[in-house]
């Protein structure tokens, strides 16, 4: 199936409010997406990426309609050389391969557009299909941190996930 990125578009917003309002999608995502997700949810969340420059959140369109989103969140600080990807994809589009051709271009702009030594991801011990896509995109599970989260009133791990800019060969041998 085919699909493309772009930036996020205030029209997108009924789409977007469409498809986000899954049960299946907020369970594994942060508290930050609202379940239920309501129109008003997803124009406040459009409304915020439109001003970024360089873009890191993008629409994922199929059939010209904006069934998800994928996103970049460079960290600040000490860690600031670390940007988080996050992800999800309509529950209709599921089990095709999108999200598997989709992270590795996002990782390639965000080494490309800023200064990162590592993309890393954040996902629950129960979200099995995100930890099979992120393994076929190449990151490498970094650490399990028993019970380090608590979501729908479960505790579940938290596996970290992480692809770096460099090989890992040519990380060992520099200075
Ligand atoms: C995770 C998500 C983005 C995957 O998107 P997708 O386009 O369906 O993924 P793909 O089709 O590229 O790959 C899914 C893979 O997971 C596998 N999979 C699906 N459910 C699985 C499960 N419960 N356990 C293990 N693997 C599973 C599929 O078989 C497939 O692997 P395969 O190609 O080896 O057969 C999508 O399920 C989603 O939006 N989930 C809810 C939100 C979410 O979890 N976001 C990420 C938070 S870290």
């Amino acid at each position: 199936m085919d699909f493309s990125l772009r930036p996020f578009h205030p029209d997108d917003a009924e789409s977007i409010a469409l498809h986000a309002n899954e049960f299946d999608i907020a369970r594994f995502t942060s508290d930050a997406f609202p379940h239920p997700y309501e129109l008003s949810d997803a124009v406040s969340f459009i409304r915020g990426t439109l001003p970024l420059q360089p873009q890191r959140i993008f629409a994922i369109v199929i059939d010209d309609k904006a069934v998800g989103g994928i996103g970049i969140h460079p960290q600040e600080g000490v860690a600031r050389l670390n940007a988080e990807i996050g992800y999800w994809l309509g529950k209709a589009y599921w089990g095709q391969g999108i999200m598997t051709r989709a992270i590795p271009l996002v990782v390639d702009y965000a080494f490309q557009n800023f200064e990162l030594n590592r993309v890393y991801a954040k996902v629950f011990g129960n979200n099995g299909a995100s930890q099979r896509v992120l393994e076929k995109c190449g990151f490498v599970l970094e650490a399990r941190i028993r019970d380090g989260c608590i979501k729908m009133n479960e505790l579940q791990d938290e596996l970290i996930y992480a692809i770096r800019r460099l090989p890992q060969s040519m990380e060992e041998t520099k200075g």
